[in-house]
């Protein structure tokens, strides 16, 4: 007989859906989960021999240090989690990955300076992560992509400085989010957050400790009332001038591209050229030159490209990109160079939006435009030295006739 009590015990035991380990009890609650009730119990390590059914597992308050990538194999149809109050610095990539029912996941307080975000790309249903009262000082750019149950995310109380733009998006179901006692930058790389902030739904707790620890002058400040004047994207506008070298290798023209951008912080000004031969060509100032090639591109900090002597192979488009930390700009212009021998006679030599004497202040892109609508068409006319005359004593630029032509004329 009493064999056979221990016969039962032990199956019991090795029951799949009763087994729990020694330190912890276990319960099936009412609508048939099972709890394995863990928590203040001095572990430094999650329990071995736990049902594969369990399907809450409370480790709360315990000594928890690191969390392997095997420690949670047992307990694949887990849906809520807690491991708040231990001293986890260190989860192993993949501890999660495996757990596709959680929707609860609490590691707050706890000393994590890293999170395995990779895991959260397989936790469809998750709704509620806490990660509060940590050490985190990133959320990697895309690490939330893809938590379409997400309701309530805790981020407060860790040693976040700056988020990437657009880290909430693609969250359908935040209801609510906490970020508050982080040392935020609000360099106008966190100007997004306000922006999100006031378009959101999700309710931003504590939006009122939420603050700037950084730039000094805003210090203190709530993240979400950072001056909309301090941060402005870049607007561009793109003019030409082409004249020919006074001093200089050859008779050569020098086509000169000036955009002139605008914006807070003040952007900055890069240059891209796609030549007609498919060439396509990052052009950094203050003054470059490409490896291994003539040098062909003067860009200069004040936003101008000069190109000298302007050559078929030169022909393209030529894009100035402004960007500064709120966004980006991009403002393009065709130059092509009409036949030096053979002049088409129709081009509109005497167009008013085209070349003014001297070349100076020649026809803007006004409106900033977004590439590839509308873009403006700089014919660069050389009239070689033997037709010059035919320009008939008006005051252009040696031999230079620059136009300013509509779309419609469009190579
Ligand atoms: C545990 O799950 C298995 C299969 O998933 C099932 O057969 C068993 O009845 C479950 N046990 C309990 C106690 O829910
Ligand atoms: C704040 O961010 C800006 C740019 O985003 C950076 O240049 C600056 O050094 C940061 N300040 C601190 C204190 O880290
Ligand atoms: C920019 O600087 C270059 C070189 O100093 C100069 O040749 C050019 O005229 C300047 N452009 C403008 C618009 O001031």
């Amino acid at each position: 007989m009493r064999r056979l009590l221990g016969v039962l015990a032990l199956a019991t035991l090795l029951s799949p859906g009763l087994a729990c380990p020694a330190p912890c009890s276990c319960s099936t609650k009412k609508n048939g989960r099972l709890l394995a009730e863990c928590a203040y119990r001095e572990l430094r390590d999650v329990p071995r021999g736990l049902s594969p059914n369990v399907t809450i597992l409370t480790l709360s308050a315990n000594r928890l240090g690191r969390l392997g990538r095997s420690s949670l194999a047992e307990a694949p149809e887990l849906q809520s989690l807690w491991l708040g109050y231990n001293h986890i610095s260190a989860v192993e990539p993949g501890t999660f990955a495996h757990l596709l029912h959680l929707k609860n996941l609490d590691l707050s307080h706890n000393r994590l300076a890293d999170f395995p975000w990779q895991d959260l790309g397989a936790l469809g249903a998750l709704q509620i992560l806490k990660l509060s009262n940590n050490r985190l000082s990133r959320l990697p750019r895309g690490a939330l992509a893809g938590l379409r149950e997400l309701r309530s995310l805790w981020l407060n109380d860790n040693a976040l400085a700056t988020l990437a733009q657009g880290a909430f998006e693609g969250l359908p179901a935040l209801a609510q989010l906490q970020l508050f006692h982080n040392p935020f930058n609000c360099s106008c790389r966190l100007f997004w957050l306000k922006e999100w902030a006031r378009g959101t739904s999700a309710a931003l707790s504590g939006a009122g400790s939420t603050l700037c620890a950084e730039p000094a002058r805003l210090r203190g400040r709530p993240v979400t009332e950072v001056p909309d004047e301090l941060c402005v994207a870049p607007s561009a506008q793109l003019t030409y001038l082409s004249s020919l070298a006074k001093a200089g290798p050859g008779d050569g023209l020098t086509l000169s591209l000036h955009c002139s951008a605008a914006g807070s912080p003040p952007p900055e000004i890069r240059w891209r050229a796609l030549t007609a031969a498919g060439r396509s060509l990052d052009i950094r100032g203050p003054s470059a030159g490409q490896a291994g090639q003539r040098r062909r591109f003067l860009a200069f900090k004040n936003g101008t490209l000069a190109i000298p002597d302007f050559g078929r192979e030169d022909e393209g488009t030529y894009t100035c990109l402004a960007v500064n930390e709120v966004g980006r700009r991009e403002v393009s212009l065709h130059v092509a160079l009409a036949g030096s021998r053979d002049p088409p006679e129709e081009l509109p030599r005497d167009d008013p939006q085209a070349g003014q004497p001297r070349g100076h202040g020649c026809a803007a892109a006004d409106e900033p435009e977004p590439s590839g609508a509308g873009e403006k068409l700089v014919i660069v006319y050389h009239v070689p030295r033997g037709v010059r005359s035919g320009a008939g004593g008006r005051e252009f630029p040696l031999g230079i006739l620059p136009l300013a032509l509509g779309p419609l004329l469009l190579w």
